[in-house]
């Protein structure tokens, strides 16, 4: 592998635990203002230190993120599509010109495995891949995203798998029962979306679950930003994935925060 392109892996992957916690805030691009992201810029300025990457539209990059932030870039540059139309129509919304203008450490984009667009967007990441290999550019390719997904380990193994062999660096997915056999089937490394807020123990327990799992980590959105204490939570998080903290220790930190707090 290229030095570059294992900078970049590095800048997303610190090599102090060889696990990552990348923050996810590019919901708006099919979403709109998502609930906790109306203002990019004020969610996400007190998080990023806390975040190994930060991962994002390049309307908002230049928008709302202060370049003299030392977080990691991963860019999203998959999209075209809204929630109100078919998801998986997506085409490649970003060049490769303005990803290196951008200094990306990485760049992502979806694949929609067994929907009527699969062959697009998987022929999207084959052409991403050759673009980010020629550069040194990581690509992370997301996979089942979208309500009617079934998210179960014979599923995910599938998009998994398929994303690593068309050339994926990192692949995002969701965690599922026999989540050990999709990291068993996936040869680059996985990590993965905490979907939907739920009840913050059990988003730590996801984390838990999934790094324990065989995870390389979590690039979780909404279980951070829609948090009430969302600094609390991403630290929490933290001490899950870095430190090997126990689900009840990490809940316990943070509820000690509110304590604090009160
Ligand atoms: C999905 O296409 C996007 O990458 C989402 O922003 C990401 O998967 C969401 O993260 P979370 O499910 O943790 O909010």
């Amino acid at each position: 592998m290229d030095w570059g392109m294992q900078h970049r892996l590095a800048n997303i992957i610190p090599r102090e635990t060889g696990r990552t916690v990348m923050l996810a805030v590019d919901h708006g691009y099919f979403l709109g203002p998502t609930g906790g992201l109306e203002e990019p810029q004020k969610t996400v300025t007190p998080l990023l230190p806390h975040a190994d990457s930060l991962m994002l539209t390049r309307g908002v990059l230049r928008q709302c993120i202060d370049p003299r932030s030392r977080v990691s870039i991963v860019l999203r540059v998959s999209g075209g599509t809204s929630i109100l139309t078919e998801l998986s129509n997506e085409e490649i919304t970003v060049s490769i010109e303005d990803a290196i203008r951008l200094n990306v450490s990485a760049m992502a984009l979806s694949i929609f495995v067994g929907s009527e667009n699969e062959r697009r967007t998987l022929a999207n990441l084959a052409k991403l891949v050759d673009m980010g290999e020629q550069y040194g550019i990581p690509v992370l390719a997301v996979t089942a995203v979208g309500k009617d997904m079934q998210r179960d380990a014979r599923y995910l193994s599938l998009c998994c798998r398929i994303a690593a062999e068309l050339g994926a660096r990192i692949v995002k997915t969701y965690f599922c029962e026999g989540f050990e056999e999709v990291v068993g089937g996936c040869p680059v490394p996985i990590v993965i979306a905490g979907g939907k807020k739920i009840e913050e123990r059990a988003a730590l327990q996801l984390a838990h679950d999934a790094v324990s799992g065989g995870a390389l980590g979590v690039d979780m959105g909404r279980n951070i930003f829609q948090s009430d204490n969302p600094v609390g939570m991403i630290r929490a998080v933290r001490q899950v994935v870095h430190e090997h903290k126990t689900p009840d220790e990490a809940f316990r930190f943070l509820t000690g925060l509110r304590g604090a707090a009160a």
